[in-house]
């Protein structure tokens, strides 16, 4: 099959990947010529674990290319994937879809008879309506399909998400539409992949409905934190004792920060809009998105708190940015939050990230950036954990005590035993850790 992915973001450039190494030949178009001038160089623009392996086995095997000419690369492609982004509108938080409909114009003007545009792109009910109306007002007479295949992969373990899904979307009606996209994932078949079709504005709806069903997850559970710490509970233990049951699940139950990311705050947004403007209010996701945006300025006050509610003129070491570990994406970070309530309550700000600095420095003013966490704990009044990166699993606690100028550690991801930290003379504070800690044993029946 021959591929042109419209996008060398995070989603154009791993999918593209992906696809070059199932086999196909893969064209990765961007309008971003040094982002396009780097990948020809091997250098990657974002980090993602496995990634430049993988870009670069490919590219010697001569089935994935990068180019800014996008009218060659769509010229000879049987699947054509749009992957811009989708940002929140300014002002309102509908999706901005003017990158979509602008890739949409210029791939039909060069689209081959019997091509299928996909939208890999996250998009709102009904786009891929107008995508294909602005292919058929360019290319009246050009037999073209339009199909919807949204994208589930996580930044950080993209590429294993991409290879075993736990499931690909594809929404189209039409047979030759689907006979192609089974071409193009048929590799997905050997790994039992299941693959469902359904109507295009349905697949669309999907991935709306699941990132704010996760979001609503992850809030669900940050709410039970808060009453944990009011009743004297354990939240982690609350999280176990229900995400073992199988019709709940226990992922996206831990406690924390709030989410961030390039995904779960503009997408609930802007399901929030489409569900307005089809006078049908989702009162819960509505609900979530409230919660979860005073939640991470409410964990700068729990810093302040844990400091002895005066933080002027003290300094504040932050470990994590990122708003997930094994990724340098900022978007919508808690530690921007964080960072912000902190600096407006007069600390200063010292921070390490493994991946993230330089993302970071575009977001952040007046932080202190080291490029070692003992670095960034130098003469600081407190330790925070915002990002739960495997390098501070497993810290050297007593040169930590030592470097601080207060012992005082806050854990927003909760992945320090409260006893364990409190042993060593810190004081310490993590998220729904109203019981002190974890007390659970697990025995088998
Ligand atoms: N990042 C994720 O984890 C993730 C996961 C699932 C779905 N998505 C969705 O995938 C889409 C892309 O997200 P992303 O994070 O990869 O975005 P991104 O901002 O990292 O990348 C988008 C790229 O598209 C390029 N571009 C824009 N218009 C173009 C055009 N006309 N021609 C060629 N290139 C063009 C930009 O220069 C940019 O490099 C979004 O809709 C997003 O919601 C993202």
């Amino acid at each position: 099959m021959h591929i042109a992915m419209i996008g060398t973001g995070y989603v154009g450039l791993v999918s593209g990947a992906c696809f070059s190494d199932f086999g196909h030949d893969v064209v990765c178009v961007d309008k971003d010529a040094g982002k396009i001038e780097r990948l020809l160089q091997g250098i990657m623009p974002i980090y993602e674990p496995g990634l430049d392996q993988l870009v670069a086995s490919n590219v010697r095997a001569k089935r994935l290319s990068f180019t800014t000419d996008l009218a060659s690369a769509v010229a000879d492609a049987d699947a054509v994937f749009i992957a811009v982004g989708t940002p929140s509108r300014r002002g309102d938080g509908h999706a901005d879809l003017s990158y979509v409909y602008a890739a949409a114009k210029e791939i039909a003007a060069a689209l081959k008879p019997g091509a299928v545009v996909v939208t890999k792109s996250t998009v709102p009910v009904g786009t891929g309506d107008e995508v294909e109306r602005i292919i058929r007002e360019e290319r009246p007479e050009l037999e073209a399909y339009v199909v919807s295949n949204p994208e589930f992969l996580r930044e950080g373990a993209a590429i294993g998400d991409f290879k075993r899904p736990d499931r690909v979307v594809v929404g189209t009606e039409e047979e030759k539409a689907k006979e192609v996209m089974r071409a193009v994932y048929r590799p997905l078949y050997l790994n039992r992949s299941p693959i469902l079709f359904t109507a295009r504005r349905t697949s669309e709806l999907i991935k709306y409905a699941a990132n704010a069903f996760l979001a609503t997850k992850i809030t669900f559970i940050n709410e039970i934190a808060d009453l944990c710490e009011v009743v004297g509970a354990d939240a982690q233990d609350v999280s176990r004792g229900i995400g073992l049951d199988n019709r709940i699940g226990a992922k996206f139950l831990h406690a924390g920060p709030g989410y961030g990311g390039s995904c779960f705050p503009k997408d609930t947004l802007a399901l929030l809009k489409t569900a307005d403007d089809n006078g049908t209010p989702l009162r819960v996701v509505e609900a979530v998105v409230q919660v979860n945006e005073a939640r991470k300025r409410a964990m700068g006050r729990k810093v302040i708190k844990a400091m002895g509610g005066d933080v002027r003129g003290k300094s504040v070491a932050v470990l994590g940015l990122t708003f997930k570990p094994n990724t340098d994406d900022m978007r919508d970070a808690p530690s921007i939050a964080v960072i912000q309530a902190l600096q407006d309550a007069g600390a200063s700000v010292r921070a390490h990230d493994p991946e993230g600095i330089e993302q970071a420095k575009a977001v952040l003013k007046d932080v202190d950036f080291c490029d070692d966490p003992y670095v960034a704990a130098e003469g600081a009044h407190a330790l925070v954990i915002v990002t739960e990166w495997d390098a501070y699993r497993a810290l050297d606690l007593p040169r930590l005590k030592a470097l601080l100028a207060e012992p005082v550690m806050v854990d927003l991801r909760n992945i320090y035993p409260p006893a364990d930290i409190e042993k060593l003379g810190f004081g310490y504070t993590g998220v729904g850790r109203g019981a002190g800690g974890s007390a659970a044993e697990l025995h088998q029946a």
